[in-house]
């Protein structure tokens, strides 16, 4: 084979082995199916500066009403999955699943049951149950275990820091370094407590 043939002919095949290598890792990547196809999915949620505490005894640290208002501003009209336990604390405080928003519960009980809720058993469930009603945006309600489960497949964070030291069980995962500031909003303060909303968008 002439030189310049033996180089044509080596090349598409290392671009045919470089092709077939990333058709194969997409088709054994097991997150592939959750990443495509959906809108942005997004996280609300209020944490501590210093540990990301977000809860204890399943109910939250703080109760800011301006908080909770820009909570329910950014989720309405979108879906909101949430864990099971979140869901619990959400019928303790509001005595019934949020309004004016499609409320997805992930639990393994396959006897699961709440009028005016859908359930779902896995994330991808969930997702397409989402999914399915057109939204322009899908929210993670929480808790941590959610939180933790879906921060890779997240794009947007809407996050509320507190200046408080909280002994909290449950926690947001770290997120710093994937995560670049879009907005910084001035710091505010409630009841002694200072706090700052800060929106991250994924790098
Ligand atoms: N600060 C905030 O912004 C914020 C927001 C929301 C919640 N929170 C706090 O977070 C805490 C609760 O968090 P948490 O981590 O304990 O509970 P969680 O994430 O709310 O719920 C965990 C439950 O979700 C279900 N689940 C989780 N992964 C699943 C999967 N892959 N497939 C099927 N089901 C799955 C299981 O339900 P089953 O056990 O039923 O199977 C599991 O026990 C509370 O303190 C709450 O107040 C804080």
């Amino acid at each position: 084979m002439p030189g310049g043939a033996y180089y044509e002919f080596s090349s598409k095949f290392v671009l045919f082995l470089a092709q077939i290598s990333v058709t194969g890792l997409a088709y054994f990547n097991p997150m592939e199916n959750l990443q495509h196809n959906h809108p942005p999915i997004v996280m609300v949620a209020g944490m501590s500066k210093g540990d990301r505490a977000i809860g204890k005894n399943n109910q939250l640290l703080w109760h800011v009403p301006a908080d909770l208002k820009r909570f329910k501003t950014l989720t309405m009209g979108n879906p909101i999955i949430m864990g099971s336990k979140t869901f619990a604390s959400i019928l303790q405080i509001l005595g019934k699943p949020f309004s004016g928003r499609t409320n997805i519960v992930l639990t393994r009980d396959q006897d699961f049951l709440y009028e005016g809720v859908k359930v779902a058993h896995s994330l991808d469930e969930a997702i397409a149950l989402a999914n399915a009603e057109n939204p322009t945006e899908i929210h993670i309600g929480g808790g941590a275990e959610l939180y933790r489960q879906f921060l890779p497949l997240v794009s947007r964070l809407y996050v509320t820091w507190y200046f408080d030291r909280k002994d909290g069980d449950a926690f947001f995962p770290e997120f710093e370094n994937e995560f670049f500031i879009e907005k910084e909003y001035p710091m505010e303060e409630y009841k002694g407590v200072a706090f700052q909303w800060v929106d991250y968008k994924r790098k």
